[in-house]
């Protein structure tokens, strides 16, 4: 699964393939998509945890409102993924349990 056309992004270049990296794990992406979109496509479904009972939480509204797809990003915690473009490198990181709402 792949989003062509984001309304915030735009379109990313299919051409340029680039390596992310979720949980230390490489991940296949496109450069410029959403980095919930190269999530999907790798089969991750869960993006966080809520913060009291730990349910999973994945895409919502994909579009950067609904706050459901917030991960660590090179550090900074609470990143959108659904409106954050992917590139080269990106450390992508799992919030734990109390590490977001
Ligand atoms: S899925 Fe709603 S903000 Fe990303």
């Amino acid at each position: 699964m792949r989003i062509n056309q984001h309304p915030v992004l735009g379109r990313a270049d299919y051409s340029k393939m680039i390596t992310v990296y979720l949980d230390d794990r490489p991940i296949p992406a496109v450069r410029g998509e959403p980095v919930a979109a190269a999530l999907y496509a790798a089969g991750r479904r869960t993006l966080r945890f809520t913060r009291n009972r730990r349910e999973p939480r994945g895409m919502f509204c994909a579009v950067g409102r609904c706050t459901d797809c917030i991960m660590e990003i090179d550090g900074t915690p609470g990143v959108r993924t659904c409106v954050t473009p992917a590139s080269p490198g990106m450390q992508i990181r799992t919030p734990g349990q109390g590490d977001c709402t």
